[in-house]
């Protein structure tokens, strides 16, 4: 029996997706659920040499795994067979079978679009993704939201998201964005409209008795796309990490802002969340950049930084197990 969960540490981007594409090739899962979010999520993962972005669908699917969209997750039918018929394109086989569709997931509308639309268009908008995600959880939250068992014509399996997870023995479950965009404990309101970590996780139904594994994903440097400014001016060593780390957003091709890590924010959100193994992503383009450094403090080598990160992280952090540092986008 294994239940492992990847969470994102800081705002989306991190290479979750890379994670889970690993987990899910090594490992032999019964079932994948995606915990929080909607179609605002863009997953690029690289399968037999092929680029692959998904952003309502689970990664799962794309090794024909079955796949749960749970009861914390919101759903755009549209583009949900827009994404089917993508995969099926780039020959991936089963995708409609091996999809599961908890009963009380909340379905967006054609109105939470043009709503969230019309607010980022007349300039009181956060930076949002367009996808309705603000307008659909608010709607859910006033409970006169649509859950997936009131469409009159579904398409895809529905289940009942507790029994599908407790039926299942070795499950992973996949988080979209990351905790600094937490409803909750990001940097609001220039957050998400869901819970980002386990709370979500633990909401789909599971009993958390069975979780053995939480990976964490950070990187090295942190990105941030949306309204508030994140970046520092005119630096050109930002500049730089965002042009060699190719920083553009992959459901909405804006350009990420760059920033230095933030140490004390990864230790509380490894804390709240029990991370037992964290991934640190990009550290092949801080060496390529040659700087290394979080926000506060500046090194002469990278083994010094590495070094730093690392002691803070297990002094700090007491359910830390593992610290793996990644230098490559497709693989740990
Ligand atoms: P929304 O989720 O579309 O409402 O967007 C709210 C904020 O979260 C905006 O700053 C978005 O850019 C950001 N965001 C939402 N999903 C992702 C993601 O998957 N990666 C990175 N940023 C995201
Ligand atoms: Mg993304």
């Amino acid at each position: 029996m294994t239940v492992d969960i990847v969470i994102g540490l800081q705002y989306g981007d991190e290479g979750k997706g890379k994670v889970v594409l690993d987990k899910v090739k090594n490992k032999e899962y019964d079932l994948v659920v995606r915990f929080n979010g909607g179609p605002n999520a863009g997953h690029t993962v690289y399968n037999n040499n092929k680029e692959i972005v998904v952003h309502g669908l689970p990664i799962g699917l794309i090794y024909g795994i079955k796949s749960l969209i749970g009861p914390c997750c919101v759903i755009d039918l549209d583009k949900l067979e827009k994404e089917i018929k993508y995969l099926e394109e780039k020959g991936i086989k089963n995708v409609r079978e091996n999809l599961l569709i908890s009963n009380n997931t909340h379905i967006i509308k054609r109105e939470h679009i043009e709503e969230d639309n019309k607010r980022e268009d007349v300039g009181n908008g956060i930076g949002s993704t367009r996808s309705g995600i603000g307008p659909v959880y608010r709607d859910k939250h006033a409970r006169i939201g649509m859950r997936y068992e009131e469409v009159k014509e579904k398409k895809y399996k529905m289940v009942d998201a507790m029994k599908t997870i407790e039926g299942n023995d070795k499950i992973l479950f996949e988080g979209a964005q990351g905790m600094g965009l937490d409803i909750d404990w990001g940097d609001y309101p220039y957050v998400t409209s869901s819970n980002c970590g386990i709370s979500s996780v633990i909401n789909s139904g599971l009993d958390f008795n069975r979780i053995e594994n939480v990976i964490g994903v950070a990187k090295i440097y942190e990105t941030y796309v949306g309204n508030k400014v994140f970046q520092p001016e005119c630096n050109r060593e930002l500049e730089e990490i965002s042009e060699k780390g190719n920083e553009i957003g992959s459901t909405t091709g804006r350009k990420r802002q760059c920033n230095w890590l933030d140490t004390e924010k990864l230790v509380r959100y490894i804390k709240m969340n029990s991370i037992t193994e964290l991934i640190i992503n990009k550290c092949d383009i801080i060496e390529q950049v040659g700087i290394y450094r979080t926000i506060d403090l500046k090194f002469e080598t990278f083994e010094e930084l590495r070094t730093y990160i690392s002691v803070i992280i297990n002094t700090k952090c007491k359910t830390i197990k593992n610290i793996r540092w990644s230098y490559s986008s497709n693989k740990i």
